[in-house]
């Protein structure tokens, strides 16, 4: 009896610390498996990626740095579901991305992935509201909810009182800050910047910056394309590019 009542104290640290361990064990949100990406044919043959691996988790903010050509943007693509890998495998939340036709694909995008560019793209001829309500049209959000969520969402970057602009009313980095509150707009499960504070000067920049870190702490999984050490270094973990491949991840 008394050898009982010993144990049970241990068998209770025993499940504190699994319970511990299995929080600590992140879930795969992305999964790049030997993906190779090749343009054009024979001799004029680029191999944009070759057999490259990388692993994203749920929560990471994870920069992505290398020589211009080194296939980060197309790695971008491929994760953003707008290009697919020549070879590999890419599982996205556990569904393999590779094996969907282009509708689901389309429907990926719009439902789990948000996309910052660096040239902002948004359209041109209606408002910020309009912008980020978009991909909530395409998801068939309610027409009540959808200017619920977008003028949220525009409050959450900062915007509230730039609602009704046109995207040349704004400066670059309230226009970027619009084509945030867009990415973000269906929650989806990753967020991807390609270089998106490259046509930003530093103060600018700054914000964005401040941004990211937010959205990161609100538990927003986020890949980021930058060039420049100081833009990396807000990231949690960086990810280096050579020739096609991750040559290496280390931890801010
Ligand atoms: N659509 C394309 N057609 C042909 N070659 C391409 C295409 N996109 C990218 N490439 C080539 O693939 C390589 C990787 O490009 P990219 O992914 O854009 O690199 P990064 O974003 O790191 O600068 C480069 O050599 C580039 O010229
Ligand atoms: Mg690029």
């Amino acid at each position: 009896m008394e050898h009982h009542c010993c144990r049970k104290p241990l068998l209770w640290l025993v499940k504190v610390l699994l319970a511990n361990q299995i929080k600590s064990l992140k879930k795969s949100v992305a999964r790049l498996t030997n993906v190779s990406k090749f343009y054009g044919k024979g001799s004029l043959q680029v191999k944009a990626l070759d057999d490259l691996n990388l692993e994203v988790n749920q929560g990471d903010y994870l920069a992505v740095m290398g020589a211009s050509g080194s296939g980060k943007s197309t790695a971008m693509n491929i994760l953003g579901c707008l290009d697919r890998p020549t070879h590999g495998a890419y599982e996205l939340n556990g569904n393999a991305v590779e094996k969907l036709d282009d509708d689901s694909l389309a429907d990926i995008r719009n439902k789990e992935l948000g996309f910052v560019f660096q040239q902002f793209h948004l359209l041109q001829e209606v408002s910020a509201l309009e912008n980020v309500m978009l991909p909530m049209i395409y998801a068939c959000v309610p027409s009540v909810e959808r200017i619920n969520r977008a003028e949220e969402a525009l409050d959450r970057v900062g915007l509230g009182n730039r609602m009704n602009n046109m995207p040349n009313q704004l400066s670059g980095g309230q226009q970027q800050r619009v084509a945030i509150a867009r990415a973000i707009i269906n929650q989806p499960s990753l967020l991807l910047a390609d270089e998106p504070t490259g046509a930003l000067d530093s103060k600018t920049t700054e914000d964005v910056l401040n941004l990211f870190d937010q959205l990161h702490h609100q538990g927003i999984t986020i890949v980021l394309v930058t060039h420049e050490d100081n833009v990396a270094q807000r990231a949690k973990k960086i990810a280096r590019f050579k020739d096609g491949k991750v040559i290496e991840v280390s931890k801010n």
